[in-house]
């Protein structure tokens, strides 16, 4: 234990806290008094099942092959803690940190295990991000025991499924019949979200909405003569980032996405005065009005998310 280090100090004082108010301080005193490392023969001995399928994960590999130190060096209890106490007495679940629900190891006892060895990087804003604070654990994606997926030990083959698990709605929005090509598998929930943490919410990978999106959508980033103020403000204002029922990802159809801001009395009224300009009219022999066909105001005003054009002020070019 990093006692010397005040740090090192507290978290250990808050991971004694919540192992006292989870088993009680008999249990507590047990454990300290049995904290002996006993190496992973001894585990195997009994957990040679489990061993079957991790001995293929990249944890098992480096911390059998090539460990960078002692902490790695003892393989299973590495994350699991000492286990001398609990090769005596299995059957008592507070002389093992477990991460699996029915072993009821509290979550922050859990985490801190995996962050021993993980802290910073991507895992900087991890304490207090949205995901810890409230109590999602490093076990409910990840599965260190077992190869599942490709990449990073997911507890599911892909991202977007061990995203699922606890987000239905936003599989449902990747659904709708415009989308972003994430069931198609050209991107993940972690090309926008760092699942980890982060200092834009809701846990954006990026410093804004429109960094997120610029990141593919560079030629939208500009620089424009002619800027459309919200395009420069947020992407959002105009496109859901998951999916939509409208066309293009747009929050709201046309015209009345654009209608939302504009009702100039200038050149042109954007609403309409008679029922024989609505797109339905033509069905009666009327003619609609070119703001709704097509690409509605968009056949005219085509260049929307900004123009280079010198004469672009009204994004016809
Ligand atoms: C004498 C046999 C034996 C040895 C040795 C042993 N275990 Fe266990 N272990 C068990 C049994 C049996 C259970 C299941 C107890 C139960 O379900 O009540 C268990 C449960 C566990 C669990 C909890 C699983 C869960 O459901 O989340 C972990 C983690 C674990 N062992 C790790 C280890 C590690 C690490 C070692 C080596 C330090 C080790 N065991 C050594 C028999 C053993
Ligand atoms: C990198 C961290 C890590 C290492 C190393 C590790 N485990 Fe685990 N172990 C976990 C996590 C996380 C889970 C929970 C998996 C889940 O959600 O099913 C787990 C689950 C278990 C379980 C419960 C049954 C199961 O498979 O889900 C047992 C038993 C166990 N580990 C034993 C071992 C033994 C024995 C070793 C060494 C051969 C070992 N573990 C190495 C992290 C680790
Ligand atoms: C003793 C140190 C240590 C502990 C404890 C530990 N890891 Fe690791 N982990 C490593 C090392 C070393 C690697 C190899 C890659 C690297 O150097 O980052 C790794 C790799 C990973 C990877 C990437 C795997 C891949 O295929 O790319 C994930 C995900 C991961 N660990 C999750 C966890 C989780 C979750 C826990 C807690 C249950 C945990 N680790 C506990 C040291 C550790
Ligand atoms: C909400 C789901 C989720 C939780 C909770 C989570 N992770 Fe991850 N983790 C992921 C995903 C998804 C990736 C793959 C990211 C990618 O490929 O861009 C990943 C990648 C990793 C990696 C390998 C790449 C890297 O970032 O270094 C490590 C190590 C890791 N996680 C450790 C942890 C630890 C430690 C915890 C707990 C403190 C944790 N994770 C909690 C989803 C999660
Ligand atoms: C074990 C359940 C669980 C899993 C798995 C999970 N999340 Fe979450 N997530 C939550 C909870 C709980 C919240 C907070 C309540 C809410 O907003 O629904 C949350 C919130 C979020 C938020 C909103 C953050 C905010 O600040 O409002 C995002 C974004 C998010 N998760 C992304 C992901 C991604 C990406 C993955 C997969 C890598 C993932 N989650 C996997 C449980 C989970
Ligand atoms: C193209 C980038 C992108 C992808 C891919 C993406 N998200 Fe998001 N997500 C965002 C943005 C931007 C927001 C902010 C929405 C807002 O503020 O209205 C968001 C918001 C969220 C929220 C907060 C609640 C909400 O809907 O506003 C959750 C939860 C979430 N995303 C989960 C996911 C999951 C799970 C996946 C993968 C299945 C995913 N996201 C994929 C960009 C993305
Ligand atoms: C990881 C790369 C990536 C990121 C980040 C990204 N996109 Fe996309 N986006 C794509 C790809 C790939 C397509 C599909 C292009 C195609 O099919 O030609 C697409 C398509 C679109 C479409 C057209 C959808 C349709 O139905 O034709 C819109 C609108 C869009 N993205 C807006 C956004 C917004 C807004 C953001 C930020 C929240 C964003 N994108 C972030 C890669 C990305
Ligand atoms: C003022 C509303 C508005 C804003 C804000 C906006 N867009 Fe659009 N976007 C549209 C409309 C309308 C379309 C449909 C264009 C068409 O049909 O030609 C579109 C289409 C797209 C497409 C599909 C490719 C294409 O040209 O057909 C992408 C990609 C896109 N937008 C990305 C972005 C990004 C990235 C941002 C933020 C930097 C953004 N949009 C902001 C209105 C907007
Ligand atoms: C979220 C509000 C919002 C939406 C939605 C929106 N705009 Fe704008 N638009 C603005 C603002 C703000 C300006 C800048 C007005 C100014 O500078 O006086 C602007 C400027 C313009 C201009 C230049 C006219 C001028 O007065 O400078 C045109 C043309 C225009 N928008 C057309 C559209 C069209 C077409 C759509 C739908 C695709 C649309 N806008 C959607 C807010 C919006
Ligand atoms: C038939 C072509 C056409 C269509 C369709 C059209 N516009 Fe225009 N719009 C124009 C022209 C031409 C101008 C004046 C350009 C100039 O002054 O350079 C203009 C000017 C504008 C202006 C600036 C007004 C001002 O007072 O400066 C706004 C805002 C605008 N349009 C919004 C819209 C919206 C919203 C729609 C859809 C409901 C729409 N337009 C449909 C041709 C069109």
């Amino acid at each position: 234990m990093k006692s010397a280090q005040p740090v090192g100090a507290l978290r250990a004082l808050m991971a004694a806290t919540a192992a006292f108010l989870a088993f009680g301080a008999p249990a507590l005193a047990d454990t300290a008094a049995n904290a002996e490392y006993v190496g992973e023969k001894t585990c195997l001995g009994c957990h040679g099942q489990e061993n079957q399928h991790f001995k293929d994960t990249l944890h098992a590999k480096v911390f059998r092959l090539n460990p960078k130190n002692q902490h790695e060096a003892r393989v299973c209890e590495s994350c699991h803690g000492p286990g001398a106490a609990h090769a005596k007495k299995a059957e008592d679940k507070s002389l093992i940190i477990g991460f699996t629900k029915y072993w009821g190891t509290p979550i922050e006892v859990q985490n801190s295990q995996c962050l021993s060895c993980h802290q910073g990087g991507n895992r900087l804003h991890w304490p207090g991000s949205t995901h810890a604070d409230n109590k999602v654990g490093c076990a409910d994606c990840h599965n260190p025991m077992e190869k599942v997926s490709v990449n990073s030990l997911l507890v599911k083959q892909t991202i977007s499924e061990t995203c699922y698990q606890c987000h239905q709605q936003q599989r449902a929005e990747f659904r709708k019949r415009s989308h972003m090509p994430l069931p198609e598998g050209k991107m993940s929930c972690a090309d926008c979200h760092n699942p980890h943490g982060s200092s834009t919410k809701p846990l954006l990978k990026a410093d804004s909405v429109n960094e997120v999106c610029y990141a593919c959508h560079a030629e939208r980033r500009g620089p424009f003569i002619w800027e459309h103020a919200p395009v420069r403000e947020s992407c959002l204002n105009c496109h859901q980032p998951h999916g939509s029922n409208h066309d293009k990802l747009l929050q709201v159809a046309r015209p009345m996405l654009c209608q939302q801001c504009h009702n100039p009395p200038g050149f042109h009224p954007n609403t309409f005065y008679r029922n024989d300009q609505t797109a339905a009219s033509a069905l009666l022999g009327g003619v609609p009005s070119q703001r709704v066909i097509g690409r509605s105001c968009q056949n005219c005003h085509s260049q929307i998310h900004g123009s280079n054009h010198p004469a672009g002020a009204r994004f016809q070019r």
